[in-house]
């Protein structure tokens, strides 16, 4: 008889582990930055209208997979045809690779946390000063003497007034053409720059801590750099952690996630009240939400909300199909579906709120506009909002609790990611969990400790780029040709209906047959090089693309050998 397949402990488990996987750091640092950047409150219509026609559809669609055929990707795919079986091992295969980097972002934050005990990332006084604009007039009257300053002045920037009238100081940012050059005392002398970014890269802003001292970052990816034996020790930490998550697969998560979703929850709510409280939080609320209706009409913001709302919902990486696999036979698929894809988006919402209203403060402080200190990805995450949270009361609390957030939004994502590998090793070779569990994670983690070197962040740069672009949407577009018009979308739409509370009408089916292909092939097409990096911080040059398509080639081939595996039989 066939072995009983292992079921999540209850429905609240299952919805909890799901929306952890989806919740994640995509929330935090991609959707607040995106929105800002797609015309604020009308990008928001974009992403629910491409929530419902997409994303949920899609959700419903991998659960229905894995609850249909009892199996991990590769085993669906391959119930559905022998032939699919790669593709199945494809789609784990990416979030493998995923999985691999997103451990790098957990051993950050695991140091981070550290650093934020400690403020760290203050430590010199001045040297990481930040380098701003006008601060004052004085001082200026005569260059000469002006060539050496006291040490107190030290990180303290000007800018100087062309004319010879030193009261006439700059006030607008961001016109600070015909005041001549920006003037920062440093080492006992005045430095002259033609622009902030000049003299913020001399000076050393709070991100050369993150960049230079915390991970040595070096030019390209091909120049190595320092091992930074610190990382390693909380890479070792954030792997321990994600490993001992899902120890017992289903058992061990179903319990775990009420900690690692109800807390980041609630620690995003204390950032937003403390963040809307904040003077000057307004401002920057106005700048996220403020709807520019006219860029509805604009293809790009569209594309932008379907891709955001892939990557966050974690669909087209192989696991929601691996959990709608431990779904006992009796369920809710719509409904289920339905209520994550709804709380991701919310958490995103609110994610916005904190970012935003914080980011509001910091520019009034200063007297710029929010546009100069809006960031994504890394910079926000260890550069702006450490550096806003320094200048707060109680600054380590903060810093720690805001680390903390990151830390357990990151791990769901994380060991949903080995899961799907792990359940779809499982499958196939009939191992147990522990081996199977403690051979994917240490495989990945050798993977991984490449990038705690110095050209660290470029592989990683590239390694997400070329899965988030290439490989979710080749998934996805698998996925949906197979079942949309292979399988039968008709079909797989009753069998979801059959296992749901209410019935989703016809509409189901066109979402999968034409309105999500449609979608991929266009995001394809359309200038995906250009696409907006997650993590990205560097721009990639064409010889460094050749990493990404090496990934993109491997992947298939490394897919199709597993299924050429000879699996291990169930015992009859
Ligand atoms: N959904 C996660 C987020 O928003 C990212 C993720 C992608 C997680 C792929 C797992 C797999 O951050």
């Amino acid at each position: 008889m066939a072995a009983i397949r292992e079921t999540w402990n209850s429905r609240t488990a299952f919805v909890l582990a799901a929306i952890g996987s989806a919740i994640g750091l995509g929330n935090i640092w991609r959707f607040p930055y995106v929105t800002y950047e797609n015309g604020g409150g009308a990008f928001l219509v974009a992403y629910f209208i491409c929530l419902f026609l997409a994303g949920i559809p899609l959700l419903m669609l991998e659960f229905s997979i894995g609850h249909k055929f009892q199996q991990a990707a590769p085993g669906s795919f391959k119930k559905i045809s022998p032939k699919l079986e790669w593709f199945g091992w494809f789609a784990a295969g990416v979030g493998f690779i995923i999985v691999t980097y997103y451990a790098i972002i957990m051993a950050w934050s695991v140091n981070y946390t550290y650093e934020a005990a400690t403020l760290g990332w203050v430590q010199e006084e001045g040297k990481y000063a930040d380098v701003q604009y006008a601060i004052t007039e004085t001082d200026l009257e005569d260059m000469a003497v002006l060539l050496e300053v006291p040490d107190s002045l030290m990180g303290r920037s000007f800018v100087s007034p062309v004319s010879a009238d030193p009261s006439i100081v700059c006030d607008d940012p961001e016109d600070t053409e015909g005041y001549g050059t920006i003037l920062v005392a440093f080492g006992g002398h005045l430095y002259g720059f033609n622009s902030v970014d000049e003299a913020n890269t001399f000076m050393g802003s709070p991100g050369d801590f993150f960049f230079n001292d915390f991970l040595g970052v070096t030019s390209s990816p091909w120049d190595m750099g320092e091992f930074k034996w610190p990382l390693f020790i909380g890479f070792t930490l954030a792997w321990i952690w994600i490993v001992a998550s899902v120890w017992k697969g289903t058992k061990t998560v179903s319990k775990v996630v009420y900690f690692t979703v109800l807390i980041p929850w609630g620690l995003l709510l204390l950032f937003v009240i403390r963040g809307l409280t904040l003077s000057g939080a307004g401002v920057g609320i106005e700048f996220y939400l403020t709807p520019v209706w006219s860029k509805l009409m604009n293809a790009r913001i569209w594309l932008a909300a379907i891709s955001q709302v892939f990557f966050s919902l974690s669909v087209g990486f192989a696991i929601m199909i691996a959990y709608g696999s431990f779904l006992p036979k009796k369920t809710n698929i719509a409904a289920n579906a339905m209520i994550i894809g709804v709380a991701d988006a919310l958490t995103a919402f609110f994610g916005g709120l904190a970012v935003f209203s914080a980011l509001g403060h910091h520019a009034s402080s200063l007297g710029v506009p929010v546009s100069q200190v809006v960031s994504s990805g890394p910079g926000l995450a260890f550069v702006a909002y450490p550096h806003i949270i320094t200048t707060l009361p109680a600054a380590r609390v903060f810093g720690v609790l805001f680390f903390l957030m990151l830390l357990t939004l990151a791990v769901d994502s994380a060991f949903s990611l080995l899961e799907a590998v792990t359940a779809s090793v499982k499958d196939k070779w009939k191992t147990s969990h522990r081996k199977a569990n403690l051979t994917v994670g240490g495989i990945a983690f050798l993977l991984g400790i490449p990038m705690l070197t110095g050209m660290g962040i470029h592989i990683l740069d590239i390694a997400d780029h070329f899965m988030n672009s290439f490989g979710l949407t080749l998934v996805v577009l698998g996925e949906v040709l197979i079942i949309g018009w292979g399988t039968g979308a008709e079909e797989q739409r009753q069998y979801i209906n059959k296992n749901s509370s209410f019935n989703i009408g016809l509409w189901w089916n066109i979402c999968i047959r034409w309105i999500i292909p449609m979608g991929i092939i266009w995001m394809i097409f359309s200038e995906i090089q250009q696409r907006a990096v997650p993590y990205g911080s560097f721009l990639l040059r064409s010889q460094e693309f050749v990493f990404g398509w090496l990934l993109i080639i491997l992947l298939p081939i490394i897919s199709d050998l597993l299924a050429s595996a000879r699996g291990t039989k169930e015992l009859e």
